[in-house]
Parts: C-alpha cells; structure tokens; sequence
C-alpha cells in the first residue's frame, strides 16, 4: 500500500521501496519531536501575527499540534517510513486530525528550514544538559579534593614518579579541564541559539513574515542573516561535537588514572562494588568496567565530530541531503555525554582512596630529589651542580636500595659538604608538597584555596 506523500504532486511512479527506506530519517528523527512541534507552534503564531494566517487558524494549528504531542508522549503516535521524516509524519497527521488549517501551517516554511531549527533548539538544551552534568561531576570533584586535601600521592611524568601531590591537587586538575568544557559548550550555544526559520528552502520566502517574532517566541537570541547560510550550514554542529570530543578526552584520560590507580600494582584507590564487575572464569578479578567503557567510549564521540567534519566538506550551497547524516553523530555524542558524566558523577564521591599505601609509593622512588636539589641551592650550590649532586645521591640509593631519606647525614655529606642536618626536612614528604605553596601549586594550604575558589567558580553563571 502505498501512501501519498505530501511531495508527489509531480511523480509518477511511486519511491522504490528500497529507496525509501534507505532515504528515510523517521527512525532517528523522531527524537526532534518537541522541538519540531515548537518550532511549528511558533511558526503558526508568527503566520497569524502577520495576517497570513487567521486566528482561528493558529488556534486550531496550536491545538492539533499540542494534541499530537500528547500522543508521542503516550506512545500511541503511529510513525510512518513512507512518510519520511519527523516533519512529515507530523504534519500529516496534523491535516488528518483538523482538516483545513493545517494544510496551511507549511506556508512560507522548508523542511530546511524547519530542520535546521529543530537542531538548533535541540542542541541548546543538550549543551545545558552538559552543563549541568559537568557541574554535578565538578562538585563531586571538589568534595574529593576537600576530603584528601592533605593525602599525599607520587605525582607523575612520564608515568614515572616525579615530586609528591596531593590527592586534592590531582582531583583539582581534572575540575579546571572541566571547567574549560564547560566554556566551551557556553560558547559554541551561542552560535547555536540563532533562528534559521523564515530562510524556508533556500531564498527566503515571498510572505510578509515577520522573523524576530517567531525567534522571541522560541527564545533564539538572534535571527540568521543569510538564507543560504542558515538552512545548510551545520558548523554549530561540528563545534558542539568538538566541545564534546574534548570532553570525552578529558574523562577518558581520567579513566585511565582510575584503571592504573585500582590495580593492584598502583592500589591507590578502591572503585565501589557496584561500579565494577567480575570475572566469569576468575574468581580474584574485580574489574574497573565503568573508567574502561568511558575510556572506550570516547572514540565514538572523536568519531560523530569526524563524520560530521567530513559531511560538511563537499557540500555546496545550499541544503543538501547530506546534512541528514547530521543527526545520529549528535544523538550519540549527546547520549555518550551524558551517560559517562553520569555514570562519573555517581562514581567520584564513592572512590575510596587508600592513603597509606599511595603515601608509601610517594616515599619510594626518590620523589624528594628535586627538594634535595633545591635545599642545595639555598645552601649556595647552582642548581646544575646540585643537580649534579643529588643525581649522584640517587645513583647510591639505587644501588644501595635505599631512598634519600633513609640515608645517614654522613652518606649524605658524602656527595655534598653543604649538606647539614637540616636537610631531612626537606626529604619527607609532607614538606615537599608543603613547600610548593603558591597559586597553583600543590601544598595543602593553597589547595584549600583552590577548593574555596571553585565552589565560588560553580557558583558563579559567568564560566570563569
Ligand atoms: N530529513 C531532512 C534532514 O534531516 C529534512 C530536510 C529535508 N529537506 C528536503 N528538501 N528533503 O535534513
């Protein structure tokens, strides 16, 4: 059975049904429904307001429309292939519910148009969405920090003990990474938040609308200048999927300090019970599967912002078919999003972080090196012969098997006379990162600043 399309006043032969199922976007476009319906409501409103429309026109519309969304809702909406996509499944089921009026609400409209507003009104409630899951996942952050403020971890470069952190130092840094996605998405949703509707297919349209009206009633904060720009151009789209592949980057990279950390050669932290699971053969295995599957997930999201790149690249003005293919790349970055933001804002607050023994791999490895370094300055060394010194220091303690401070003050003096019995203080730990007490730096007074500082920056709408 074949059913008319409200295109095929000029065909003769019906679609093949290949071709059709091939072409049509229902399946996955139907997710725009609300914003489609909204972006119609106002389009009627506009219509009316300009006396194209009457105003028991607009009302009937409005109603129908109101209605339909009602039975998506609900679940009792009966979507069509035939009839292609979102836009037409609902358009026609518009006519059949009231007749008349709404043949009329296509009038001065383009599906071109009509689409890349969907997207638009569609991508600005995903990028607050981001937001807000970004923020739940910072404050997460923050209270960890809080919590090991005075936690000493090895810092690492290189993933070779470098100087000793703090824990709450670490957590901070992967808070400003989020702070920055945060920015990012702020400002790739204001270039999203401006309405091509009134573009129609291509040229403009040939009816007195009235553009500024229908964009104050969907809360666009601009109208697009050009036609041909407005319904084919998708870099609003390329922008919010880089915001999302960096932000996936971001918590990939965290994943893989959560997969190293919970092994049990590192055996810093302990990921909750039901956040990991185990194996079906060994019996010891707890298995860190949520950081593994962001990790793993991220790839995905590199990928919906290359496909989108590429599908831009040939196209000449103005819309083309292919932005089609822009829909599914977003849904999935959307939905990959927010479920690793998601699954990560549960699972922060339940890490438990094993401070003796992430302390005790502070103590190994010579991480105080740098602070023998630098007490031999003070003492009026060069920082290359101290450098120098301190290399020497080491090579003994590798070969000996003992740190820097597990050596006596005369082995000590051995590679330097300007070492004096003071130096031990600078040999802990706890007074290395104590030491680095400036902005930015890991000592635990200043992260306590640090911590107030970010509360202040969630707080704050302004994305510092
Ligand atoms: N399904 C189309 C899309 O997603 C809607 C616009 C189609 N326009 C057209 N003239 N075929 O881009």
């Amino acid at each position: 059975m074949n059913i008319d399309k409200p295109w095929d006043g000029r065909f003769t032969e019906p679609t093949d049904a290949f071709v059709e199922a091939f072409t049509a976007s229902v399946s996955f476009d139907r997710r725009l429904y609300r914003q489609d319906i909204a972006g119609s409501v106002a389009h009627a409103k506009m219509l009316a307001h300009v006396g194209v429309l009457t105003a028991a026109e607009r009302d009937a519309i409005v109603k129908g429309l109101s209605e339909i969304e009602a039975e998506i809702d609900a679940g009792t909406f009966t979507w069509s292939v035939a009839l292609e996509d979102v836009h037409m499944n609902i358009e026609s089921r518009l006519i059949a519910r009231i007749g008349e009026a709404g043949k009329k609400l296509h009038t001065g409209r383009s599906r071109n148009d009509q689409i890349a507003t969907d997207l638009r009104l569609y991508l600005r409630d995903a990028a607050d969405m981001i937001d807000f899951a970004i923020q739940r996942l910072q404050k997460a952050l923050v209270s960890v920090a809080e919590r090991e403020v005075d936690s000493i971890m090895p810092g690492f470069t290189h993933l070779q003990v470098a100087q000793p952190v703090t824990f709450g130092h670490q957590m901070l840094a992967w808070f400003e990474m989020l702070q920055r996605d945060r920015g990012r998405f702020a400002d790739c949703r204001r270039r999203i938040n401006v309405m091509p509707l009134g573009a129609a297919a291509l040229a403009g349209t040939s009816y007195p609308i009235d553009r500024a009206f229908a964009a104050r009633l969907l809360g666009f904060d601009a109208v697009a200048e050009n036609s041909l720009d407005a319904v084919s151009d998708r870099d609003f789209a390329v922008e919010f999927a880089a915001a999302a592949a960096l932000l996936m980057v971001h918590l990939s990279r965290f994943s893989e300090e959560l997969v190293l950390w919970s092994s049990s050669q590192f055996d810093f932290v302990e990921l909750p019970d039901a956040f990991c699971t185990g194996s079906s053969i060994m019996p010891q295995k707890k298995n860190p599967d949520v950081p593994e599957l962001v990790r793993g997930k991220s790839g995905r999201v590199v990928g919906d912002l290359v496909s989108l790149l590429i599908m831009i690249k040939g196209q000449p003005l103005a819309y083309n078919k292919d932005n089609q293919e822009d829909k599914e790349p977003l849904f999935d970055a959307v939905d990959t999003v927010l479920g690793s933001l998601r699954a990560y804002g549960d699972l922060v607050p339940n890490i438990r972080v094993k401070r003796e023994s992430m302390l005790h791999a502070a103590q190994r490895g010579f991480s105080t090196a740098t602070d023998l370094a630098d007490y031999l300055v003070r003492k009026g060394v060069a920082f290359r012969d101290a450098h120098e010194v301190v290399g020497r220091a080491v090579r003994h303690g590798v070969e000996s098997g003992k740190d820097l401070a597990d050596m006596t003050l005369e082995e000590l003096r051995g590679f330097s006379a300007a070492i004096g019995p003071d130096v031990f203080e600078v040999l802990t730990v706890t007074g290395s990162v104590a030491a680095r007490n400036h902005l930015g730096g890991t000592a635990p007074e200043q992260v306590r600043m640090a911590i107030a500082r970010a509360r202040e920056r969630l707080e704050s709408a302004a994305r510092k």
